[in-house]
């Protein structure tokens, strides 16, 4: 697959089937994304794997979590407020995916389902967490995270699966470093839930928009 084609099939799937993905298929994809750069080459990035009963228990501590109405306790804290014109698009994303799942803005109940559906992973069979060395930098470490997980992203698509960035799977991070064994010396900074697309849902198929190139792209 072209590298074009995978960056332009890449989309934040929240519809995935719940088939198994082999170790040895998530292995293949991370053994490539460590090539990506990283600060002074400190290849910062830690990955543990919740799949199987693992991914099956958080998503269930986490609702419980949610249904007793606690407040996320990140390890990274999170945005707040968004200025304009930030706040313009999230607001736009929220507005348009909703739409194109067909939740009217007063269906209460069906945005709450799909709201708790976050913390199930959208149903993906695992969930990739990334996380640092709590005695580094942080926004640089978060920067060379993020880096590797585009392209475990990208390499997805090339083995024809789907993902999407999770904030909601490390709102809990002291459930997470319980369930899958990490250390508290240890930040939870994303999970990256991975499985195979819904081939028809409209939570599946969703595709975001993007401002033209012109608007932020200036030669000086
Ligand atoms: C750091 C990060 C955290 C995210 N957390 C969530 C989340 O908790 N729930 C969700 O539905 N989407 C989440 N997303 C997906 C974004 O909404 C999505 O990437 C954005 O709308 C662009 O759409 P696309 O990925 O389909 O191109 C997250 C994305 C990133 C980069």
């Amino acid at each position: 697959m072209e590298l074009n084609d995978a960056i332009l099939n890449r989309r934040s799937i929240r519809h995935f089937l719940p088939d198994p993905i082999p170790r040895e298929t998530i292995t293949k994809i991370v053994d490539m994304a460590r090539w990506v750069p990283s600060w002074g080459n400190t290849q910062p990035w830690e990955i543990v794997v919740a799949d199987g009963e693992k991914a099956k228990t958080l998503s269930e501590a986490f609702e419980n979590e949610v249904r007793k109405g606690n407040p996320p306790r990140p390890d990274i804290a999170m945005p707040i407020e968004f200025p304009e014109p930030y706040k313009s698009r999230y607001m736009g994303l929220g507005r348009s995916l909703l739409t194109s799942m067909g939740i009217a803005r007063d269906d209460a109940e069906a945005r709450a389902r799909h709201w708790m559906n976050m913390y199930h992973f959208f149903g993906a069979p695992a969930c990739l967490y990334l996380l640092i060395d709590g005695a580094l930098n942080e926004p640089y470490s978060c920067l060379d995270l993020g880096f590797v997980g585009v392209t475990i992203c990208h390499l997805a698509v090339q083995e024809g699966l789907g993902t999407i960035f999770l904030a909601a799977a490390m709102h809990y991070p002291d459930i997470v470093r319980s369930v899958l064994d990490i250390p508290d010396t240890k930040k939870i900074v994303i999970g990256l839930a991975i499985g195979k697309p819904h081939p028809s849902s409209p939570a599946s198929l969703f595709r975001s928009e993007r401002d033209p190139v012109e608007k932020f792209l200036r030669f000086a």
